[in-house]
């Protein structure tokens, strides 16, 4: 860790392209009939895009952004589905244009809209049914039951097309602007209970069962999501994949048996997470009251998942991960909020330093993207690939003149 911050500097996002690639095989391994396609909302760096596209990964994008990002990476638009609502027409228009698989239709009005569109750009579209299923997770909330926070089907939601009013469905859409070729149900994500995912496969196969009997199509392909969690917490276990892909296999097997039957997984933090570490460095250490802090020069603005999501990061002092013995302290970051605190507990060594490496793990997902840049004016942070032993910039750092960038001052007085 020290020489990749040697060339790079801190703050820094570190990712271990390495573990991206195990990742992604056990998954094709584990799930041999299904597409894999990287959630790019995860993390959006071109490099990691673009390691995932040599792989193989087809894209889930959720604007367009993340359209124009999987076009510059070369994803193929046979390979990319496009998730969410509250579309923009320009965001629909370049979709149908460029001809990816499948927009995800969230309400009936949006599928009546993208016939609209597709009508205008001259250009059919094909939709996949975004379902909110009547049933969400069975288990509580918390933990590896699945935060109650990532869930998004079951229940009231704006996601997807109410189940029950899927007989409202009919035959009736315009079949010369839009081909239904499927259906989409995510319903929650970190869930770390293979029973959990089981269900929601048995679920989502019976929701594709449903639709092909309203609409009497015959659907070509069921993104079933996903939502594969990753261990925070030492009582926490990483999912049985073998055995987790075996059994949901199983349940779509009279699916994926139809010849020219596509099955999608779509999946962020379970390719990602893990493989990343936020890097930033001690600038102060200081006892308050009772308590300890060190003080980094990387806060919430760059990392703040632990704050926004509530979730325990472990962190740890990288450049001395041998010695131990100094206790336990707070990371805060240099914002000027409370709220700035990386990590509620780290134990430092016993010499813990100013100018000492503190790592941040399960990083590589919804880390550098999620975070508030621009609260308090620092500069953005760098992001590195390594990957089979070489060290890769994926993101220069920013420099404070950037915060200028498509600003205007008020004109000086006259
Ligand atoms: C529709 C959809 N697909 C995929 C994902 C990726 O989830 P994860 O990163 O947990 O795999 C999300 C996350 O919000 C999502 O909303």
């Amino acid at each position: 860790m020290t020489e990749i911050v040697r060339q790079f500097g801190t703050p820094l996002f570190v990712y271990d392209g390495n573990m991206i690639r195990e990742r992604y095989e056990t998954l094709r391994r584990s799930f041999p009939s299904f597409d894999v396609f990287y959630s790019m909302k995860a993390n959006p760096s071109l490099a990691l895009i673009g390691l995932l596209r040599s792989l193989g990964a087809g894209s889930e994008i959720a604007s367009g952004g993340e359209l124009f990002l999987a076009r510059e990476a070369g994803y193929d638009p046979l390979d990319i589905v496009f998730a969410g609502p509250g579309k923009s027409d320009r965001e629909l228009e370049e979709a149908i244009i460029s001809g990816i698989y499948a927009i995800n239709a969230e309400s009936f009005r949006e599928l009546e809209h993208i016939a609209h569109i597709s009508k205008l750009v001259g250009v059919p579209a094909r939709v996949a049914l975004r379902i909110n299923t009547s049933v969400g997770l069975t288990k509580s909330g918390g933990g590896s039951a699945g935060p109650l926070h990532e869930r998004m089907a079951g229940g009231p939601s704006k996601f997807g097309i109410d189940e029950e009013k899927l007989d409202r469905l009919g035959k009736s859409w315009d079949k010369r602007a839009i081909e239904i070729v499927g259906i989409h149900v995510y319903t929650a994500s970190q869930i770390l209970h293979e029973d959990e995912i089981i269900e929601n496969a048995k679920r989502t196969l019976a929701v594709a069962d449903h639709v092909e009997s309203v609409t009497g199509t015959e659907l070509v392909a069921i993104d079933f999501g996903g939502g594969l969690g990753v261990p925070h917490y030492e009582e926490e276990a990483s999912l049985d994949m073998p055995a987790l892909g075996a059994a949901v296999e199983d349940v779509f097997r009279p699916f994926s048996s139809r010849s020219d039957s596509r099955l999608i997984l779509e999946l962020g933090r379970y390719l990602l997470s893990e493989s990343g570490v936020f890097v930033s460095r001690i600038i102060e250490l200081k006892e308050s009251r009772g308590e300890r802090f060190v003080i980094t020069d990387g806060g919430i603005n760059q990392f703040v998942r632990p704050v926004l999501m509530k979730v325990r990061h472990q962190a740890k002092v990288v450049n001395k991960l041998a010695s131990t013995g100094g206790g336990t302290a707070k990371v805060a970051g240099p914002l000027c909020t409370p709220i700035d605190i990386t990590s509620q507990e780290i134990e430092v060594p016993e010499d813990v330093a100013l100018e000492d490496l503190v790592g941040i793990f399960n990083a590589g997902a919804y880390g550098y993207s999620m975070s508030p840049q621009l609260f308090l004016s620092h500069a953005t942070p760098a992001e590195a690939l390594v990957l089979d032993g070489e060290m890769h910039e994926a993101r220069k750092r920013g420099r404070v003149e950037d915060l200028l960038l498509n600003q205007r001052p008020l004109p000086e007085p006259e």
